[in-house]
């Protein structure tokens, strides 16, 4: 079968032919053969007339028995699962009991139930449940479960309530009908960091992080997290937990960073354990956010869930918005705003600029699992903003609270979703629906002019065309406007423009020629075109009072500058490197954000750019040009880089907060400057000096940057081999800083480490997709990057093909390159293509990126 015929399409969509009232599960749990025994309440679906066969959904099972109200039925299952005919089955609610074994010990695609270091534990998103037992493995198939496990391990664990235990067995009940892919088990030798919570209406629940022994001292941040989520949601959208407990596990072998699991969240460890010896700041933030987000999927996900694949963004993209929103109140707002615009353009413009792009609600797809995009979720929460933006806080809440109460139970659509904005507002969404529908990024153009009385702008759109959708239409486009005087002052303060035609102009009467700020807060999802001197942007780098554009104008100057470099040798000139340096040591701005000024474009960025101005990137030359761009910067601040450093020492002990983050994010952008003009004499220092990850790990870059670290790294080693998580940073640390030449080779020899454990996904990503993330690496002439990737995915896809897959994006940028990179591009493409046996995540990939 090729992958063609498997096309699932929306339009296709029906409902179930039955429906299921309850389920009953026992698990025998052991490593080679695990029972399973499901028991199904069925009753005929009233929206389906006539008698219909059941279909059940069911890979890799051994049916062992099968029974019909009690009675055996003689039937073989097939493929993808097992049919009872119509004819069989009674028009009356009945009963399918089956019993399948499973070996989760062989099961390497960590998908279904699955064994990581001794512990079993299941991932069942999107369609790994039918990997279990035999099931309508949908999403708009909700059912009450109680799960009984029968193992010697300590901790037993699924979802919902506890519903007993005793020596060798517990047993769960789960009140509220959930889809099957939120099922979970776990089973292990854990211990638990635990602590209570009261919700506002007063519900105890008991809150547990279950660890392997010996982590549970790096479980406080998590715990924190979590019971700060629990309390947001409450205050900002009325949202209560619902069950006696939460349980969060940590698992080391994980295809994600996180699932929801109903009452059990199953947590890659990177995103639980942290302590200030083994994470950095960057990793607290994450822990925070995705400890978060899985919090937040409990209403927005599991209790509204979606009733197909196609409606994925549905949970994803409200749930990232409002992770976003919970990171801006708990930190900065402004701070997290340019991060997730730094995201957004790295991962998801990439992607919807090539042959990868989708609509955020795709309309069809090969392997559900190849649509956990940047497309789906973090286009998916800047659609969410949007809306926001256009209907006002006020009526957004309004909306939301509608949409529980009237979605509380259901498998729901985008349709749904938008209904209760129109019921709110008495808006027609039709013409915004188009931001789910259409994939690409609008480009915007602004031209304007003034009187001496009104000043004109005229903003025009062109949605450009994407893999299937040659012809689009308009889109609605909220377009954040603030005019500024030459003074500095505001004239106008934000106000939201909507940009509905192909070309329109907005009028302001003002008697001085204003500096617009355009797009304010990042409004939307597009690239702004508009011709603007570098003076002008030093202006609004200098006085916009919306920190995102204030931020967006010194980099984009940044961005002109490196390009006048890589095209024509240009070099630095004073103007931008004071601009620079105002920012840098300006103390009335928050350190996170003056570090962020510093961050010089990315390479990836940078080609990008390049290409859409009709110019072929040359890869080695960007990285280049941006170290000269970074020793013009280093050269020009120096003088005051020790002082700024020492200002920023921490005193006392470390904390993981946004303010002491911020300062050390400055400090060590600061120290990575310095090392260019001091030899790596502070830095050296810095390493030898640190007490937490983020300065250990921080000043450790720094030396790579520069050719050195070579003792240190060999000492770091020597200190963290036995802390997995630790050292993925030490194999992607090496790979991230060697340079195009080196890359390749570098990462061939940590591929001949005994610790590189390919199987692990975590440690996988840390080598091979810190080359993929190596630019002048992976892009290398030679093709040694591009092969060495392609051989990787092809040795990872026949036992963990979802994760091959994911990683396979590496190549979707080919069209911005030279031809003889195109070619080999191609090639590596075709090689997979041709490759006997390639799963269906893979070839379904390939597929697309080939031209
Ligand atoms: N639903 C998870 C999340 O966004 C992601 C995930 C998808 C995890 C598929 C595992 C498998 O939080
Ligand atoms: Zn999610």
């Amino acid at each position: 079968m090729t992958a063609q015929d498997r096309t699932v399409f929306l339009s296709d969509y029906q409902p179930f032919t039955h429906l299921v009232e309850q389920v009953a599960l026992t698990f025998r749990l052991s490593p080679g053969a695990t029972r399973v025994t499901a028991r199904l309440s069925l009753a005929p679906n009233p929206a389906r007339a006539g008698r219909q066969d059941l279909r059940l959904d069911g890979e890799g099972l051994t049916l062992l028995s099968l029974r019909l109200n009690g009675a055996p039925l003689a039937l073989t299952p097939d493929e993808t699962g097992l049919t009872i005919p119509a004819g069989l089955l009674p028009d009356a609610p009945f009963t399918v009991e089956t019993e399948v074994e499973i070996a989760p010990e062989a099961n390497t695609a960590l998908e279904g139930l699955y064994m990581s270091r001794g512990m079993y534990c299941t991932q069942c998103e999107a369609e790994g449940f039918r990997k279990i037992t035999f099931y309508p493995d949908r999403p708009d198939v909700m059912a009450r479960f109680r799960v009984r496990i029968e193992s010697d391990l300590p901790v037993l664990l699924s979802n919902g309530n506890p519903a007993g235990q005793g020596p060798g067995w517990a047993e769960w009940d789960d009140p509220w009908p959930k889809p099957a892919y939120l099922f979970a088990l776990v089973a292990g030798d854990l211990v638990a960091h635990s602590a209570p919570f009261t919700t506002a209406s007063g519900m105890p629940v008991a809150l547990n992080i279950w660890v392997r022994p010996g982590d549970q001292d790096r479980c406080a941040y998590a715990m924190d997290s979590l019971i700060r989520s629990m309390r947001w949601d409450e205050q900002v959208y009325g949202r209560e937990y619902d069950l006696s407990v939460f349980n969060i596990v940590a698992v080391d072998d994980f295809n994600m960073g996180a699932m929801e699991n109903k009452g059990l969240n199953i947590f890659n460890s990177k995103f639980v354990l942290a302590s200030p010896e083994t994470a950095t700041d960057d990793d607290f933030g994450r822990i925070e956010a995705i400890i978060a987000h899985e919090y937040f999927h409990n209403w927005t996900g599991n209790r509204i869930t979606c009733r197909d694949w196609f409606q994925l963004c549905l949970k994803e993209g409200l749930t990232v918005f409002r992770d976003q929103q919970f990171t801006g109140d708990m930190r900065s707002h402004a701070v997290k705003r340019i991060e997730d615009v730094l995201l957004l353009r790295a991962r998801q413009f990439r992607e919807d600029g090539g042959p990868l792009a989708h609509p955020v609600r795709p309309d069809s797809f090969v392997e559900i699992n190849n649509f956990y995009t940047a497309t789906v979720y973090e286009k998916g929460a800047e659609v969410i903003g949007m809306l926001r933006r256009l209907v006002g806080d006020a009526d957004y809440a309004r909306a939301l609270d509608l949409y529980f109460t009237r979605h509380d139970g259901d498998a729901a659509t985008i349709e749904d979703w938008l209904k209760v904005f129109e019921d709110v507002t008495g808006r027609d969404l039709a013409q915004f629906k188009r931001w789910y529908t259409e994939a690409g990024t609008p480009v915007v153009k602004v031209t304007e002019d003034w009187d001496g009385a009104t000043y004109s702008l005229t903003l025009s759109q062109t949605n450009p065309p994407t893999p299937g959708q040659p012809e689009k239409a308009p889109k609605l486009i909220p377009v954040a406007l603030g005019l500024l005087n030459p003074n500095g002052d505001e004239i106008l303060p934000t106000t939201v423009l909507e940009l509905a035609e192909p070309t329109q102009t907005f009028r302001f009467k003002t008697a001085t020629r204003p500096v617009p700020s355009i797009l304010r807060g990042f409004s939307a999802p597009v690239v702004l075109e508009r011709q603007v001197t570098p003076e002008e942007r030093a202006f609004l780098l200098a006085h916009d009072t919306d920190p995102f554009n204030k931020w967006e104008a010194g980099r984009a100057l940044a961005k002109d500058v490196l390009a006048r470099m890589v095209t024509e040798g240009a070099s630095p000139g004073p103007d931008w490197l004071d601009a620079l340096a105002r920012v840098a040591f300006d103390e009335t701005l928050d350190p996170a954000f003056r570090a962020l000024a510093l961050r010089l474009p990315a390479e990836d960025d940078m080609a990008a750019t390049l290409h859409a101005a009709g110019i072929a990137p040359d890869p080695a030359r960007i990285w280049a040009e941006r170290r000269r761009m970074a020793e013009a910067v280093a050269r020009h601040l120096a003088p005051r880089l020790p002082a700024l450093i020492d200002s920023l020492a921490e005193p006392g002990p470390f904390t993981p907060d946004a303010r002491a983050a911020g300062r050390r994010a400055l400090r060590l952008a600061a120290l990575s400057l310095l090392s260019r003009v001091d030899g790596g004499t502070a830095a050296a220092a810095a390493h030898a000096g640190a007490d937490n990850m983020t300065e250990e790990i921080g000043s450790l870059a720094c030396l790579l940057d520069i050719g050195q670290g070579a003792a240190e790294l060999a000492r770091f080693e020597g200190r963290w081999s036995h802390d997995r998580n630790v050292m993925d940073k030490w194999f992607a640390l090496q790979i991230a800083y060697a340079a195009p030449d080196l890359a390749a080779r570098v990462t061939t020899a940590l591929t001949a480490h005994p610790a590189f454990d390919w199987k692990n996904p975590n440690r996988f990503r840390a080598v091979i997709g810190a080359l993929s993330a190596n630019h002048g690496g992976f892009h290398h002439a030679s093709g040694a990057g591009y092969r060495l990737v392609a051989d990787w995915l092809l040795r990872l896809d026949p036992l963990n093909p979802q994760t091959a897959a994911r990683m396979s994006t590496a190549f979707e940028t080919w069209p911005r390159y030279d031809t003889a990179r195109r070619a080999l591009v191609q090639g590596e493409l075709a090689r997979m293509a041709g490759t006997a046996g390639l799963s269906r995540d893979l070839a379904e990939m390939v597929a697309r990126m080939r031209s």
